[in-house]
């Protein structure tokens, strides 16, 4: 499978460097031989239609910042749209920054790439939180595959989860935490101010610079929006949720819920016609109840109850895991 990769920072660096580690795992166990054919960051990009050298793409990224510098074998400045139909591909990764406002650059890419006929995988949570429904169906239109493990708990498989361990169960509604930086911000405010509690999960690693969509709900919203068309099927975009962060909680808030055997946590739920971000106050044996930056997915369903999944739900080596699993899967259904 000859791929183009769009956006080379954590997650896009780290499939880098899973796929030069994972080489002959890959085709010994998934026959699966991936050859990276061009890259783009915000500065440029490298292209080899015979495949790029990745250890040599890494270097290069990290001398110059950018994978401009790569000895290309086409020339002069291309625009992502040229080497989105003109590199040679099946498949195109899509790992830039999410962006709850317009879903950009992310949104125009998938829809070129799914019009160019190239199948998409996608760890950006920007276009599908705005523009889900229209996505699928143009990835219908084209039958080109749009994947999207990746945005919802990383390497913890809660969408493959549901649609392939738990068919022929009705899915009635969902309830958890869907983001490990609020609730490492909200286990540590048990001790720490709201602030001191932020800035120790920057120093971990745990929250980015700014953190401001994980904070006020944007990123659980948008894994809401993602699960709700997906596994529940229902319609709908970022605009419709009622979102709540946890800017606003008071550390006594926190301290008087721990000494009843509760937590405050940020939960995402869907059921009937309510979908909602917000805090709760959760039961400490609830199974979503995990601490620091684990999430914890429940499964309201009709004959089995409800199933709890947990799992570490952000990471740039977990995010590239999930991936390589959308990959394989598109690889063993279409031969590629
Ligand atoms: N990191 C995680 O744990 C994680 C987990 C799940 C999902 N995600 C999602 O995965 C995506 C990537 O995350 P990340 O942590 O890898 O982000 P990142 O480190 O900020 O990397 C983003 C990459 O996109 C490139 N980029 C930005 N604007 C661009 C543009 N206009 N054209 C082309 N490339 C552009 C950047 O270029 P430069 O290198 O030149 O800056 C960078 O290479 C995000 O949508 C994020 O929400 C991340």
């Amino acid at each position: 499978m000859r791929i183009v990769l769009i956006g080379f920072g954590t997650v896009g660096q780290s499939l880098a460097r899973i796929l030069i580690k994972d080489r002959d795992w890959l085709v010994k166990n998934h026959g699966f031989e991936p050859q990276i054919t061009a890259i783009v960051d915000s500065r440029g990009s490298c292209r080899d239609d015979n495949g790029l050298n990745l250890d040599r793409v890494l270097k290069v990224k990290e001398k110059y910042g950018t994978v401009q510098k790569y000895p290309a074998t086409v020339e002069g400045k291309t625009s992502i749209q040229q080497i989105i139909s003109s590199a040679e591909a099946e498949a195109v990764i899509e790992t830039t920054p999410s962006n709850f406002e317009n879903g950009e650059p992310g949104l125009t890419n998938i829809k070129n790439s799914l019009s160019a006929r190239r199948h998409v995988v996608t760890s950006n949570k920007g276009p599908l939180a705005l523009a889900m429904p229209a996505l699928l169906e143009l990835a219908s239109h084209t039958r080109m595959q749009l994947r999207f493990s990746a945005t919802v708990g990383a390497g913890t498989p809660f969408l493959t989860f549901a649609s392939k361990c738990l068919p022929g169960e009705k899915i009635l509604g969902i309830h958890g935490i869907l983001n490990g930086t609020t609730n490492y911000i909200l286990t540590r405010m048990e001790e720490l101010s709201f602030q001191k509690a932020l800035a120790e999960a920057q120093e971990k690693g745990y929250a980015e610079e700014n953190a401001e969509n994980d904070i006020d709900g944007l990123d659980t919203a948008a894994k809401i929006v993602i699960i709700a068309n997906w596994i529940l099927k229902r319609r709908m975009s970022i605009n419709q949720l009622k979102v709540t962060g946890i800017r606003d909680i008071l550390p006594e808030k926190i301290l008087r819920a721990s000494k009843s055997g509760t937590r405050i946590k940020l939960i995402g739920r869907l059921a009937d016609s309510e979908a909602t971000v917000r805090p709760e106050e959760v039961r400490a044996d609830d199974p979503v109840c995990v601490p620091g930056n684990l999430n914890a997915l429940s499964f309201s369903t009709e004959h089995t109850g409800d199933v709890t999944l947990i799992g570490r739900g952000a990471g740039g080596e977990e995010t590239a895991s999930a991936i390589i699993r959308d990959l394989v899967d598109i690889r063993t259904e279409y031969s590629i």
